[in-house]
């Protein structure tokens, strides 16, 4: 199929949400953004709610965010239509005392966050992004910072050090082998006032009042087209950025549903969601109670509302490699541009079943979207998502789908132009349905 100016459209406003999102903390903005430019309500968790049929509201927690849509049927005859994603990606995040100075030079310490592939992070320009508290007479201020221009390096050994490194691979040792040079040592300054002062100068704040951080080190290359039609793109964070933006670009294009529509976007989904923000914890579960609750239902009404309910977990999917055949299972190559997978484990590593798979497969044929089937290699360890923890913990019937990507957790992934649009249309039909 050609690639319409529609895809591209969608394409390039994917690269743009992934560039104005260094962060998970970001990502949450961009998303608060984009909601609050279409008119959604802010909700805070310490307030009571008031809710209006046919409106949308969005709710934050760290770097969580879940928006919903009232919809206009009762919620026992309907359910919830819920899509799930995640804001966060593998990478590096500085460590509390990251600063130090040996041998002349000022590196900066960091620990490894999920999975990443550390190799990508070599040679690259490199940059910091995330959140800062700074004191203030009533306590502290939250600021997100995004320095943009690259501040940070990792720069290989040459290979007349490192001659194996074609043969082996790039080994790195991640206590000694990974802190970031950052600067020449200062003979009047130590190394934690010229990185306090660094942060200072860009907040506007004083470096005495700087409490705490959590800072992500992220990619300062703008996501990319590539390919002989310009039918790819490049960016870092497609997982799950790429998801998140479909989801909410779904969400964005539903007006007066008859499901109430929820897309649910969580934080450390890849160090496993175990926490206040994470799709393993009560968030989740606290949205969909409360709109209940609002809504006049009991107990015993909630659990019909479950039980009419249909949750999608979005993640990426391992598109095929020509170069590395024997990684795939041969009978499920997916490839890009081809749709969306439905993607299934019976270890339950992914929540999709036979009737999930098969709601998930009339929503493609409704939306005119094709889809495809992916299973691990037997051989191979199989990883998870949010998929399987959401379903646990509230019951309702899931599906775990994504669309094809190269690369995943590089510093610098790669996916379709056309499956960005085919997500966001088979979303739009699930909200719709
Ligand atoms: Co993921």
């Amino acid at each position: 199929m050609p690639i319409t100016s529609e895809d591209r459209a969608h394409a390039q406003d994917l690269l743009n949400f992934i560039d104005a999102s260094p962060s998970p903390w970001h990502a949450v903005d961009t998303i608060t953004q984009r909601l609050q430019a279409q008119g959604f309500v802010p909700l805070q968790e310490k307030l009571r709610w008031k809710l209006e049929s046919g409106k949308g509201y969005y709710v934050v927690r760290g770097a969580s965010l879940i928006t919903f849509m009232i919809g206009q049927q009762p919620l026992t005859d309907t359910g919830f239509r819920m899509i799930g994603a995640h804001t966060d990606s593998p990478g590096l995040r500085l460590k509390t005392n990251a600063a130090h100075a040996s041998d002349g030079v000022v590196r900066l310490g960091v620990e490894i966050y999920g999975g990443p592939i550390l190799a990508t992070f070599t040679d690259r320009d490199l940059s910091l992004a995330g959140r800062v508290n700074v004191r203030t007479a009533q306590g502290f201020e939250s600021y997100l910072i995004n320095f943009r221009q690259p501040l940070l390096r990792l720069p290989n050994l040459a290979i007349h050090m490192n001659k194996d490194v074609n043969e082996q691979g790039l080994k790195l040792n991640k206590q000694t082998e990974l802190p970031l040079l950052f600067g020449i040592a200062d003979d009047t300054l130590s190394a934690r006032e010229q990185f306090l002062n660094l942060l200072a100068d860009e907040l506007k704040v004083k470096a005495a009042d700087i409490l705490t951080y959590e800072l992500n080190v992220c990619d300062t290359q703008a996501g990319a087209f590539w390919g002989v039609e310009q039918e790819f793109i490049a960016n870092s964070q497609l997982d799950n950025l790429a998801s998140c933006h479909a989801a909410l670009t779904a969400l964005l294009a539903t007006s007066a549903p008859a499901a109430t529509c929820i897309a649910a976007f969580f934080d450390h989904e890849e160090v496993g969601s175990e926490s206040t923000a994470g799709a393993g914890g009560s968030f989740a579960g606290d949205v969909i109670e409360r709109i209940s609750l609002w809504m006049g239902l009991d107990d015993e009404q909630q659990h019909c509302a479950a039980a009419h309910s249909f949750f999608i977990s979005a993640d990426m999917a391992h598109a095929y490699q020509p170069n590395f055949p024997n990684a795939y299972e041969p009978n499920h190559h997916v490839m890009v541009n081809a749709g969306p997978v439905i993607k299934t484990n019976s270890n339950q590593r992914y929540s999709t079943d036979a009737d999930t798979a098969a709601r998930f497969i009339t929503l493609c044929e409704s939306a005119g979207v094709p889809y495809q089937n992916y299973t691990h290699r037997t051989d191979l360890g199989c990883g998870s998502t949010i998929g399987p923890v959401v379903a646990a913990s509230l019951g309702i019937a899931s599906v775990d789908v994504g669309s094809p990507m190269w690369a995943m957790h590089s510093l610098r992934e790669s996916a379709g132009v056309q499956d960005v649009a085919y997500m966001i249309k088979v979303m739009k039909a699930t909200f719709g349905s």
